[in-house]
């Protein structure tokens, strides 16, 4: 038997790649609406692609209460935060209508349960807090008291932000077998890339086939850079410093949760239903404010079994540029510090783009920066 390019790839996260996209019923106007909210909606149309293989709709509450506890799924497999829908009430029918917040009908639920959960715990578990102050916990605390569970079908895929850049998981696995990629190493970000983010990524590139550059383009926090602003960041610094037959940037359609250790492993398993052989974890991924130590979220790994999750976590300690070394470094490859190392807070980076001034070319390259600038001036 030959084995195709396809299927040279990492296997989906449970041997499968789920397809939850079908046709719309007959009768999905005369079911009970459940409105979503915006993370949900992301949420269903990771379910709809596949993205959160091997999930096929919301959870139920054994892998709830697994997934919370011990980060797996009933079924043992791995598996870091919850993928829940909140609602007021119990439905009274077998079969629900999923709509966005224009009130468009999007899917359709089959009915397994309806179950109550204890935010304080999920928090506690999930986001190692239960202070309101953090994104992610003030999102749980806000949402409807009970959990609906049960398998979907998308029959309406919203519009993606950037419709040029939405791939779906097997989409973006043929685009890595058309390409003769085998091993992959994938990148999250929400932020504008900066030189540590680009050594990051060159450096896990020298060691495998092809760089996905993958950022996340559903709901972020108020003050993050907002997301046209980054992808106009990402195609000025690809077209100018990168070898395009080696990445491929496409969006990645989450929203961020701020869950830092639990969300770096969700990340690295939504990558490798993409079709990800290695992902990257740097200083703090994930995280807001001081709640994580900056390699936590690198430590989680280990409560997991060697290749157990299989994708393969690319660490990576804080990167810098070093004046004394004249190359971009890290703790683990510099023996200087304080003033060789050019180190600028995100507020002091904000506030010089604010000025129209450009930070240090060894912060941030000056295509990137300037794209900055044009979004802060208009
Ligand atoms: S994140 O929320 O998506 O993690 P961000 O876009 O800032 O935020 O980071 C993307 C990835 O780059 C994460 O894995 C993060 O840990 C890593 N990273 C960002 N900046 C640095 C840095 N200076 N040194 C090492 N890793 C970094």
């Amino acid at each position: 038997m030959t084995v195709t390019a396809t299927e040279q790839l990492i296997a989906p996260h449970g041997g499968e790649l789920v397809d939850r996209t079908g046709d719309r019923p007959g009768d999905a106007e005369q079911l009970e609406v459940v409105t979503l909210t915006s993370r949900e909606l992301s949420d269903l149309d990771m379910l709809a692609s596949g993205a959160l293989s091997p999930l096929e709709g919301f959870m139920g509450r054994e892998d709830y209460e697994r997934v919370v506890e011990e980060m797996r799924l009933a079924s043992g497999l791995p598996w870091a935060l919850p993928v829940c829908l909140a609602v007021d009430k119990a439905p009274d029918g077998d079969r629900m209508a999923l709509a966005d917040d224009s009130g468009r009908l999007i899917a359709v639920l089959e009915v397994e349960e309806t179950y109550e959960y204890d935010k304080e715990r999920e928090a506690e578990q999930c986001f190692r807090t239960t202070d309101d102050a953090h994104p992610g916990v003030a999102r749980l605390f806000a949402q409807k008291p009970l959990y609906l569970a049960g398998r979907v079908t998308v029959f309406e895929r919203a519009e993606p932000p950037f419709p040029e850049l939405a791939l779906d998981p097997a989409e973006t696995r043929a685009e890595f077998a058309n390409r003769g990629w085998k091993r992959i190493v994938g990148f999250q970000t929400r932020n504008p890339i900066h030189r540590a983010h680009e050594y990051l990524t060159k450096v896990a590139l020298e060691t495998v086939d092809g760089l996905l550059v993958h950022p996340l383009v559903g709901d972020t926090k108020g003050d993050d850079v907002p997301v046209d602003v980054r992808v106009d960041c990402y195609r000025t610094l690809l077209d100018g410093y990168y070898p395009p037959d080696r990445v491929l940037l496409s969006s990645f359609p989450a929203a961020m949760r701020y869950a830092g250790p639990r969300e770096a492993i969700w990340h690295a398993i939504c990558r490798k239903n993409y079709g990800c052989s290695h992902f990257i974890v740097g200083r703090d991924h994930a995280g807001v404010g001081d709640y994580y130590g900056t390699y936590d979220a690198q430590l989680i790994f280990d409560e997991f079994e060697p290749h157990e999750l299989d994708i393969e976590p690319m660490f990576f300690e804080h990167a810098v540029y070093c004046k004394r070394c004249e190359a971009m470094v890290s703790p683990k490859t510099c023996p200087h510090g304080g003033d060789d190392h050019v180190f600028l807070s995100g507020t002091k980076v904000r506030e010089m783009l604010g000025r129209g001034e450009l930070p240090p070319v060894e912060f941030s390259r000056p295509e990137v920066a300037e794209a900055l600038i044009r979004a802060y001036a208009t």
